[in-house]
């Protein structure tokens, strides 16, 4: 690691396993990312992005470093450390869905090699690393290579280190962020310390698999409470005609002990909406209710629903209703300057207006279109924001930076804000929900 002659493979070239080899390359190390999605392949291999925030030009410098992306897993042999980043959604009925773990572990378990260090990454409940990835590394390889548990045990090195990336957040470095290791053996833990040592500043070793699964969930449980707590509070709020974004502005000066968390239309992304479910059905094996991740799902579930009860009123106080009302969605995005749509509210918000009958139109300069998804089926193309004044009613779900907010208002007839993003804005014709 330290000469920089240590081989990097990343499985899952998606928005953690893409910035990550990037990261690496940066230090000198020779990367490959392997992935199953030939597009995804060819575009890296041809020097393109197909991530916003990260420019082509990245990509080429790292191809000048040694980069190379593949669908090859036979070139699995040649890496010294393996890092797996592939989703980890919950299926139709919201349980985990393990199967792009498995589907790699057993890909990579013919080519893996003696002393070769195998991380996972992707977020998942306790237990996966050791109950999951070891069994299926160990029973496919053709060598009979066992996982190393002591300090000199021969074998192969398992470890577990969450993914802490917070897309969008540009105020910490990706470096400042702690890494957290946990490993199967001692020697697993070190050299994972060793390997992330180069691109992190600070590696927070911990003392199994486990407990940084666990860690990577209690962060995200809490984010997913928290928001849930001043949804709801917001809604009581409303009804006592008190601002709670005023609130927590002044509960925020508090020096210690308080953590500001802000409402919004409902959570999405690949996190938050998810992950605390990865515990709750793991619970169920030792007879546990997680009810604080159960009550936070459902009111936050429930908030796509109260956007569309104030649309309703909103509409309701110009003598409309929402059937036959045009309606523009402004953002898709599941939050602020990033292009990525997974889980969320925007998705759900479009889909209950449809049902409703209003004539549903969105606007977000992420997505010049909008298709298909695992929970979707929109198939629609971006409005400009040229003619605002033909809708009935303009609904802020995604607070972009580059959105004029001012002009917005000003041309608008009606505006539903679920962001507080027209805060010092005074007019009629908001809706702050
Ligand atoms: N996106 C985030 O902000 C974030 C933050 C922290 C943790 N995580 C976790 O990181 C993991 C990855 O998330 P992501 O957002 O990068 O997902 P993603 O969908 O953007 O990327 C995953 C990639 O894996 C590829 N893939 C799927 N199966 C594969 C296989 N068998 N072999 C090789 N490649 C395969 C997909 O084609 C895709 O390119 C998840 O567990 C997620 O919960 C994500």
């Amino acid at each position: 690691m330290e000469t920089r002659e240590a081989r990097i493979g990343i499985v899952g070239m998606g928005y953690v396993g893409l910035p990550l080899a990037l990261l690496f390359s940066g230090q000198r190390f020779r990367v490959t990312g392997f992935d199953v999605a030939l597009n995804k392949v060819e575009t890296l291999n041809a020097g393109g992005s197909y991530i916003v925030r990260i420019p082509p030009a990245a990509v080429h410098e790292a191809q000048t470093a040694g980069f190379h992306a593949t669908s090859n897993y036979s070139e699995i042999a040649e890496m010294d450390a393996v890092i797996i980043c592939v989703p980890t959604p919950l299926n139709e009925h919201h349980e985990p869905d393990l199967s792009y773990v498995r589907g790699t572990v057993e890909s990579i378990a013919p080519y893996i090699h003696e002393d070769q260090l195998i991380v996972l990454e992707s977020t998942t409940y306790p237990g996966t690393t050791e109950e999951v990835v070891v069994p299926l590394l160990e029973a496919g390889n053709p060598r009979g290579l066992k996982v190393s548990r002591g300090l000199t045990d021969p074998g192969v090195h398992v470890v577990f280190s969450p993914e802490r990336e917070d897309p969008g957040n540009d105020t910490v470095e990706r470096r400042d962020i702690p890494k957290v290791v946990g490993g199967c053996g001692p020697v697993a833990a070190e050299l994972a310390a060793a390997m992330y040592r180069t691109i992190f500043r600070r590696v927070v070793p911990v003392s199994s698999p486990s407990v940084a699964e666990m860690t990577k969930l209690l962060e995200n449980i809490y984010r997913c409470v928290n928001i849930a707590l001043v949804n709801e509070l917001k809604q009581l709020c409303m009804k006592m005609g008190i601002d709670i974004h005023e609130v927590i502005e002044a509960a925020k000066t508090k020096p210690f002990g308080f953590q500001a968390f802000y409402p919004g239309p409902g959570l999405g992304g690949h996190c938050i909406p998810i992950d605390p479910f990865y515990l709750s059905w793991k619970a169920r094996e030792f007879d546990f209710r997680t009810r604080f991740i159960e009550l936070a799902g459902e009111v936050n579930t429930a908030m796509p629903y109260f956007v569309i009860a104030q649309i309703a009123a909103g509409l309701n106080e110009m003598r409309k209703s929402i059937k036959g009302s045009k309606v523009l969605v402004l953002g898709l995005a599941y939050k602020r300057d990033i292009d990525d749509l997974r889980e969320s509210p925007s998705l759900t918000i479009i889909e209950l207006l449809r049902d409703k009958g209003a004539v549903v139109a969105y606007n977000d300069p992420y997505f010049p279109t909008v298709g298909h998804g695992r929970h979707y089926d929109l198939n629609m193309t971006n409005t400009p924001l040229d003619n605002l004044g033909q809708f009935d009613a303009v609904v802020i779900v995604t607070d972009h930076s580059s959105y004029d907010f001012k002009a917005i208002v000003e041309q608008s007839q009606l505006v539903i804000d679920t962001r507080n993003a027209t805060r010092g804005i005074s007019s009629s014709k908001v809706v702050h929900c």
